[in-house]
């Protein structure tokens, strides 16, 4: 008996579209999100975001095993990738410098920023088992998805002086 093929990003997109429709609050959507990632897409064994608070990004919405709950900015894959403001694809977390290693098994993972108003204000952040799990297809289709979110959702929890500081 065949596997069923990965869905094709596309669909991915039309599926977000639905569940974002009508509905801007930054937990629900975010938590949807990290949901249809997990449960759609192959070999991923962590799939969610963090937020930015002050230097840190703290942790979001997300499906998986529990993780790190804060991260410093700049560090790490989601830290560098939320300092640079671009997509970071790693295939081999144990060769990246810095990499923080919330589950010992991770393998790959792939970090998109989210940007309200041009700054980052968070990343959505894939891990796999799998070495090498992601590729740039996956790397465009999930910013695709991130534009649609930061389109839908109201980021001003985020935007208060020092939130979830202390
Ligand atoms: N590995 C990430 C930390 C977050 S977990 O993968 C969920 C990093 O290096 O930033």
């Amino acid at each position: 008996m065949r596997t069923a093929d990965p869905p094709r990003y596309e669909d991915l997109v039309r599926s977000l579209g639905a569940l974002l429709i009508g509905e801007r609050d930054l937990v629900a959507d975010t938590a949807n999100m990290a949901a249809l990632l997990f449960h759609s897409l192959p070999e991923v064994s962590w799939a969610g975001f963090y937020f930015r608070r002050g230097h840190e990004l703290v942790l979001g919405p997300f499906q998986g095993p529990p993780a790190c709950i804060r991260l410093p900015w700049g560090e790490g894959v989601c830290g560098r990738s939320a300092l640079s403001g671009s997509s970071l694809r790693v295939a081999d977390v144990h060769a990246f410098p810095g990499h923080i290693a919330c589950d010992p098994m991770a393998r790959s993972e792939i970090v998109v920023p989210v940007f309200h108003d041009r700054r980052v204000v968070g990343v959505l952040d894939l891990d796999s088992y799998a070495s090498d799990r992601f590729q740039s297809a996956d790397e465009q289709g999930l910013e695709t998805m991130v534009r649609l979110l930061e389109q839908a959702v109201d980021w001003s929890p985020l935007l208060s002086p020092n939130p979830g500081s202390g």
